[in-house]
Order: structure tokens, then sequence, then C-alpha cells
């Protein structure tokens, strides 16, 4: 497989890792980009004429159903929009556990019931889920997210095992630490998001199914 002349959508693509995806696309020589963020003035200036910037807020089902009718030639959906509330299961914010099953794993689900449909209509249909290297290991202190993220890998699995029969790869992707607003404030040592991004689409190339694609992650795991 390889990204040359296809049609990508990727989810949160107004900063860290969904906009370093946007950016390792466009070196491929990808056809078109669905660059998709809540807002569009958000979006950075990618001065690319194969950039379509799509309004998708992912926990909105109206403007998911939009995004099918707007991005019908996607072939690539990349579920990379997420959040991270911290808190520990003992004195962490219920709200916020709450939130972060919403947006990482309910909103991502609809994106996937949405999108099949679509995708399976165009050629090399497949589906990447940016999880998370916290999916093997619970952080007790992201203990809502990493449970969040736990559960987005067990159902990608079962998405993995489903789409088969359309002949439809399932990508999920493990990432340790990457250098986003994410980790805003930590002093670890991080993966550039471009690096991690480059890497994420050449293991997809090399159709790699489970991906950890930076160093801190692959020594965490
Ligand atoms: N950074 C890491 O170390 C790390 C490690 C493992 C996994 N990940 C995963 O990688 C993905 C990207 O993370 P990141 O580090 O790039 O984080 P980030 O810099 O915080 O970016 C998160 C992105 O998700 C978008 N988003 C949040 N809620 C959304 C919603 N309801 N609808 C649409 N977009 C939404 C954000 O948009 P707004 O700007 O509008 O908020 C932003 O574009 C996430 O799934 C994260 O869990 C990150």
């Amino acid at each position: 497989m390889n990204f040359n002349d296809k049609t990508v959508l990727i989810t949160g693509a107004n900063r860290g890792i969904g906009e370093a995806l946007v950016r390792a696309c466009l070196e491929k020589q990808v056809k078109k980009i669905y660059a998709c963020s809540r807002q569009l003035e958000k979006l950075p200036q990618f001065n690319d004429s194969r950039i379509v910037p799509i309004m998708l807020d992912i926990s909105s089902r109206e403007q998911i159903e939009q995004a099918t009718l707007l991005c019908k030639d996607t072939q690539i959906l990349i579920n990379n929009a997420g959040t991270l509330n911290p808190g520990s299961v003992f004195e962490g914010d219920l709200i916020s556990f709450k939130h972060d099953m919403k947006i990482n794993y309910f909103s991502t689900i609809e994106m996937m019931r949405a999108f099949v449909p679509v995708i399976e209509k165009n050629t090399d249909p497949r589906i990447v889920n940016i999880c998370s290297i916290a999916i093997y290991v619970n952080f007790p202190f992201n203990a809502g997210y990493s449970a969040s993220k736990a559960a987005l890998y067990s159902i990608s699995q079962a998405a993995r095992i489903e789409l088969s029969q359309k002949n439809i790869p399932v990508h999920i992707v493990n990432p340790g630490a990457i250098d986003t607003d994410m980790n805003k404030g930590s002093t670890m040592e991080m993966t550039a998001p471009i690096d991690v991004a480059r890497s994420i689409l050449s293991e997809v190339e090399r159709e790699i199914e489970d991906i950890i694609p930076d160093k801190i992650g692959r020594e965490m795991y």
C-alpha cells in the first residue's frame, strides 16, 4: 500500500499529531486531504491546493453526517481527534472521565459507522485509529483517559475482524509520549509530532496492523 494519489480524511487536523499527519501526507504525494477541525479558523495555513478544510466536531452526529456528504471520495479515514482529562480513579472528576469516553470511544465509533459506507465504495479503503500506549497499562494519573483508549483499542479490534469481510484494514496506533498540547508542561523527553506522523504513515504503508510509532512508546511497551 502507499499514500500516493490517495484521498485521506484526518480528524483534529488543526494541531498536534493531526496537523503533523496532514503535513506528512503532503510529503507523500496524496491526492487530497480533508483536514477536519471543530473550528475552521483554527486550521493552519497549509498553502497547498490538495487541502480541503472541513468543519467537524466528532461529537456532533449532524456534522459527521454532513462530512460524509462532503467527503464521498475518502479512501483512508484517520480518527485522530481525542481528549485527555487528567485524574485518578478516586480523585478524578467523573464528568471529565465521561467526556473522554464520549470523544475517544463513542464519537470515534460514530465516525467509523458513518464512514464505512463511504470508504467501502472507493478503492483501497482503510481506517487508522489513534489510540495510545496507555491501552496496555493504565496510567493511574490519567485513569479515565487510559480506560477510554483501552475501550477504543478493543472496539477497533472488533471492527478489524468485522471489516476484514469487506477488505477494509483497521490500523491501531499506540503512541507513547509526543510533544503536543496534550502533554503541555511535561518535562519528559518526547518525540516531535512530525516524526511520529511520518512513522505512522510508513508503518501503514508496510501494512502493520498494531503500530507503536515512537521510541518512548516502544520502550514503554
Ligand atoms: N500526545 C501524546 O503523547 C499522545 C500519546 C498517545 C496518543 N495520543 C492521541 O493522539 C491524538 C492526537 O493527540 P495530540 O497529542 O495531537 O493532542 P492535541 O494537541 O490536544 O490535539 C487534539 C486534537 O483533537 C481535536 N479534538 C478534540 N475534541 C474534538 C472533537 N470533539 N471533535 C473534533 N476534534 C476534536 C482537537 O481540536 P481543538 O483544537 O478544537 O480542541 C485537536 O485538534 C489523540 O487521540 C490522543 O489521545 C497522543
